[in-house]
């Protein structure tokens, strides 16, 4: 194990970015690229998965993810990271985005997504194992339990698991035809 065995609390890693919209950040009506700001996310999670595991990380999956609330040029953002558990090899992160005018008015959650980042070993790159979670406060303690529902989906929906051998989401994917 990486580290720390005895596992990490979610403060320990928890990172924050905070970004300034410039013009080569948005699109032709000045609202920020949705690709750019995927990119700012991938980092901040990556660097909190890494601080999380000790180790190198790359990015397994991207879950679902909305933009509901234009960000416009000039606009300040902070992205928030956070750990919510680790599995084996692999930790799920929770990325929150909020935004304001850069002077702080008009301040609003634009969205948020889960990602998944598998720690390398540095020598062989192979997937290595990554210390626990110590969730502590009521919303970590709900993240970290659903946590193992969402891995289950994300990885049926990659056609790495068969619904069938999923142990919490098996009876929600036997309410569909099997084709
Ligand atoms: C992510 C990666 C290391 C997994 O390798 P693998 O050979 O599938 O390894 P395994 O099957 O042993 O899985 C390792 C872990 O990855 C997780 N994983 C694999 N595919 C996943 C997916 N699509 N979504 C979420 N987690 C996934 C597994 O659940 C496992 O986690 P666990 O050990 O905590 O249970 C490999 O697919 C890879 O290197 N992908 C490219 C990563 C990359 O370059 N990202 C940047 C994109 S440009």
């Amino acid at each position: 194990m990486s580290k720390t065995s005895k596992g990490k609390k979610v403060a320990e890693s928890k990172t924050i970015m905070t970004e300034l919209i410039m013009p080569n950040d948005t699109n032709p009506l000045g609202n920020l690229m949705g690709g750019n700001l995927m990119r700012w996310m991938d980092i901040a999670g990556g660097i909190c998965a890494a601080k999380h595991c000790g180790n190198h990380v790359v990015t397994a999956s991207v879950d679902h993810i909305s933009f509901t609330q234009p960000i416009h040029l000039g606009d300040a953002i902070t992205i928030e990271a956070s750990v919510t558990r680790s599995f084996n090899t692999s930790v799920e992160i929770y990325i929150e985005v909020f935004a304001s005018d850069i002077t702080g008015e008009n301040p609003r959650k634009s969205n948020h997504a889960f990602m998944t980042f598998v720690a390398l070993d540095p020598k062989t790159k192979k997937p290595c194992s990554v210390p626990p979670v110590i969730p502590l406060s009521n919303e970590e303690e709900k993240l970290y339990e659903a946590a193992s529902r969402r891995k289950e989906i994300r990885l049926i929906l990659a056609g790495k698991l068969k619904a069938e051998d999923a142990n919490e989401v098996r009876d929600y994917f036997d309410r569909f035809p099997k084709r």
